[in-house]
């Protein structure tokens, strides 16, 4: 896949999570084979009023060959000043969000409500994409809910408005994250449109990625859920060398974490990864309470390490 003049090698890349796709995370995923991450959504108007622990959100790492920043909000005056900032300077391509459901979101009409504001969103996406010479994306849903399945008018939309390319959540706003994701209107917007298109939604391995790939003709896919605790899907679905064992992906990212954020910041952090990670092998619950209320990282890291060279 090509987005503007960025090529893609694996046509994979790890979605945006808030809370989970910080730098250390997106970095071990790209050593698993993925293209590229891209940041947690960051607020348009936060960066305007230079909120720090925003900025935060803006680190990057070395190995990040394409570095991808996703931005929300609902003025495009805000969203056009913030894509000219310095503070995008760094990034190769700036992703809008529109598919965001959380209520405090929503309800301030921005992510998945842009979705029923179709003129709204073309203003900020015309706006973005005046601001800036990256390529502009975006990032949205089938629809707000299952009376108003709008992607395909809506990934028009996109398209007419200058966006570079877009990627479909194949769930609607309703859904949030539960049930199957619909491969059908990820197919209708591919046929509709003639900018690349990125699909996301359970794609949690090989078969379901080929799958996917296959049954919708997308450029490319996205994984969220399916990565967590689990960056090696991206080494299992593009075949890339697996460098390191689990415990030692663990221990690097907890290295990088500590290479970018402060202590304090990780002890809370890094929790929700560390029980991801254990999810699944045997044993493992009898050291989660441990490993969830253990103040002392280092000491949780020496009983993992212990843990999983008997697993
Ligand atoms: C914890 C979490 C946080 C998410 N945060 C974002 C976000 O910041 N921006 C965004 O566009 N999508 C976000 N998403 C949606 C995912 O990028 C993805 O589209 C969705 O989870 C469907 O993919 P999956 O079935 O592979 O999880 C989030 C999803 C999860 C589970």
């Amino acid at each position: 896949m090509k987005i503007g003049n960025i090529e893609f090698k694996n046509n994979l890349i790890l979605a945006p999570m808030a809370g989970v796709t910080d730098v250390a995370f997106r970095s071990i995923c790209i050593d698993m084979g993925a293209d590229a991450g891209v940041t947690e959504m960051i607020s348009a108007k936060a960066l305007a009023y230079c909120n720090s622990r925003t900025q935060d959100l803006l680190l990057t790492a070395p190995n990040e060959k394409i570095k991808i920043v996703q931005i929300f909000g609902s003025e495009p005056e805000i969203m056009a000043k913030i894509c000219a900032s310095e503070y995008l300077k760094k990034f190769d391509i700036i992703d809008i969000n529109m598919g965001c459901p959380a209520p405090k979101i929503v309800g301030n009409g921005e992510g998945s409500s842009l979705m029923k504001n179709e003129g709204l969103a073309r203003e900020i996406i015309s706006a973005c994409v005046k601001a800036t010479d990256k390529p502009v994306t975006v990032k949205f849903r089938s629809g707000f809910d299952s009376e108003h399945i709008n992607a395909v008018s809506f990934a028009k939309m996109c398209e007419d408005a200058g966006a570079s390319a877009i990627t479909i959540h194949g769930r609607t706003r309703t859904q949030m994250y539960s049930g199957k994701v619909d491969l059908d209107i990820i197919k209708a917007v591919k046929e509709a449109v003639s900018i690349p298109v990125i699909a996301s939604g359970d794609i949690v391995d090989r078969d379901s990625y080929i799958h996917t790939m296959e049954y919708t003709h997308c450029d490319a896919c996205m994984i969220a859920r399916g990565s967590l605790g689990n960056p090696e899907v991206f080494a299992d679905i593009t075949g890339t060398e697996k460098h390191w064992s689990r415990y030692e992906i663990i221990e690097r990212h907890v290295k990088l974490l500590r290479e970018y954020y402060g202590e304090n910041f990780i002890a809370g952090h890094i929790r929700k990864h560390l029980l991801w990670y254990l999810k699944g092998y045997p044993g493992a619950s009898q050291i989660k309470v441990y490993v969830s209320t253990e103040p002392n990282i280092d000491n949780v890291l020496a009983v993992l390490k212990t843990f999983f060279s008997n697993n």
